[in-house]
């Protein structure tokens, strides 16, 4: 099917305000999948952890000589295309490694961590990455932005610059709640820059890390009927249509530990087969 002209390009971010709540897996695996599925994707790694970066081949963006990072294009006027490098299946550049066709990657920083800082005197500050973006509209079909476990002004960038917010949880009540103050900042980024193009909407909500055994699951199952009943459909379904969320599955933390994204290290597991649904719930389909 050829994609719909109205809903690509979509620039969509990954965020919750709770640190390790699926995002950067999310992002990179549903970036991967897209990529593979024919859309010329880009992820931006937008957190100083730089764990897209790592899952993309690149362990350590800081070190690299000569080589402009996101940090360089938010603070020192680098352009973005100077930040954008290609991803891989394995370390960058090493022997059997595989470049993934049609997926690039903004290299994130461990200087991000000062982003806040830099960006609290900016100009328009809040517009740093809608900008960015702009210097290469037309080139990707789908960016996946890989935002920092905060709400602060990178992520309220993030938010501006994007068509489409993805929330990614752990199942609980506690991350549950968490949910209502990503609303209240999607509806505040509107309310406040939405003369200045923001128009982002929730999109999803991805429960990664969902238990598969009983004896782990009570919690869980109130925490999945209390957000289908808030949340209905955007709460997206897996692999088997009933079951919600992405399966818990060591094969996770095992491809990020060999820098290969899932698809690449684990092609008919479960977690992969949650992914594919979950990018099918989102709307992407495979392109001819
Ligand atoms: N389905 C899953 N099964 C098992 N482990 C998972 C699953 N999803 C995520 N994890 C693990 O949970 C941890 C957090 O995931 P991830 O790094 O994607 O979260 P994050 O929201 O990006 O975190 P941070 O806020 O620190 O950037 C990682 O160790 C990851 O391997
Ligand atoms: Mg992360």
């Amino acid at each position: 099917m050829a994609p719909q002209l109205e809903t690509i390009p979509r620039i969509i971010s990954m965020t919750n305000q709770v640190g390790g709540s699926g995002k950067s897996t999310s992002g990179v695996t549903i970036g991967a999948i897209c990529a593979e599925w024919g859309y010329r994707t880009l992820v931006v790694d937008g957190d100083d952890q730089c764990d897209a970066s790592v899952a993309l081949g690149y362990m350590n963006p800081d070190a690299m000589e000569g080589q402009k990072t996101i940090y360089d294009c938010l603070a020192n006027g680098a352009k973005l295309r100077e930040a954008i490098v290609p991803a891989f299946a394995g370390p960058a550049g090493a022997a059997g490694s595989k470049r993934l066709a049609n997926l690039d990657l903004v290299l994130g920083s461990g200087e991000m961590e000062n982003a806040e800082q830099h960006l609290t005197t900016a100009m328009a500050r809040e517009l740093w990455l809608k900008r960015l973006l702009d210097q290469v509209k037309g080139e990707y079909d789908v960016v996946i932005i890989d935002c920092p476990g905060n709400l602060g002004l990178v992520v309220i960038g993030a938010i501006l610059a994007s068509d489409e917010v993805v929330a990614c949880i752990k199942p609980g009540f506690k991350e549950l709640r968490g949910l209502t103050r990503i609303e209240q900042k999607i509806a505040l980024v509107e309310e406040q820059f939405g003369e200045f193009g923001a128009h982002a909407v929730l999109k999803g909500i991805i429960m990664v890390d969902v238990p598969t055994s009983r004896s782990q699951g009570a919690v869980w199952d109130d925490g999945k009927k209390m957000a289908v009943n808030s949340y209905g459909d955007l709460v997206l379904r897996g692999h088997t249509g009933e079951q919600i969320g992405v399966r818990r599955s060591t094969k996770i933390p095992e491809s990020y530990a060999h820098q290969k994204v899932l698809p690449q290290y684990d092609r008919a597991g479960e977690a992969t087969y949650d992914y594919i649904a979950i990018a099918k719930g989102l709307g992407f389909s495979k392109q001819r």
